[in-house]
């Protein structure tokens, strides 16, 4: 290899590595976000923003009662919190991060059950593909599933009826052309 050509080489190679470093702080700067504004957000950052970014506090719902027991955790953990303190930061808290109703596993409907379990059970093999190419009714996604589980899906009979309700939703017979 010629000097200049080595030299070319290892100019694009810092480039790459300067992209690459430049590329990394820009995602990890887009996805630490502020907490929102409220009532205690100012304590919130001072007692709570030290340690850890605040996407990991976000991340989180959770009730009153969660909310305390989370920050009781974190005093055990080194946060400098008194009691007073601790009750503006509950109320802010479980005031902002609650947790959200349609969350709650009750509270899923029979094909939102099913679709999950398409999702973790479905497309381990293959992809969705293979799936969206077939329009059944009922009897027929239900010998589908069937079938898969011969072939080695581990749906239980729990399982199979809101996925069959699913599949039949989603990749249903489709509707008849209307006739002139
Ligand atoms: C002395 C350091 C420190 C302070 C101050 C601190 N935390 Fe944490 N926190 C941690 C550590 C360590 C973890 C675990 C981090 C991880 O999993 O990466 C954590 C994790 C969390 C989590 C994720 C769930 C969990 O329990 O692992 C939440 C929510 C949280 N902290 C909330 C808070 C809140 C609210 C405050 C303010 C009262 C706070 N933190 C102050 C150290 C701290
Ligand atoms: C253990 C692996 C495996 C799992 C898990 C699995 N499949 Fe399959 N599936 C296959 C194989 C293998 C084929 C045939 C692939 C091919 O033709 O390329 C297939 C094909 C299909 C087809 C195309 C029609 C046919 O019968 O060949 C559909 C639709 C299908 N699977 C649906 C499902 C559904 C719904 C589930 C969840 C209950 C599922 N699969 C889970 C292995 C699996």
């Amino acid at each position: 290899m010629s000097k200049r050509n080595s030299t070319l080489l290892k100019l694009a190679l810092v480039a790459m590595i300067f992209a690459a470093g430049v590329s990394l702080n820009w995602q990890s700067s887009f996805a630490s976000q502020d907490l929102p504004p409220g009532k205690g957000v100012e304590l919130a950052n001072a007692k709570c923003v030290t340690c850890h970014e605040a996407d990991l506090i976000m991340a989180q719902r959770l009730t009153k009662q969660g909310w305390t027991r989370e920050v009781e955790k974190m005093v055990r953990w080194g946060a400098s919190v008194n009691d007073a303190e601790k009750a503006i930061l509950v109320d802010y808290f479980s005031e902002h991060f609650a947790p959200r109703k349609a969350a709650q596993p009750v509270a899923l409907s029979s094909t939102e059950r099913g679709k999950q379990v398409f999702e973790d059970k479905c497309l381990l093999c293959h992809e969705v593909d293979l799936v969206e190419q077939q329009r059944l009714g009922k009897p027929g996604w239900t010998r589908e599933v069937e079938k898969m589980v011969r072939w080695g899906a581990t749906v239980t009979d729990a399982e199979k009826e809101p996925l069959v309700e699913y599949l039949v939703s989603t990749y249903g017979p489709r509707p008849l052309v209307p006739k002139k």
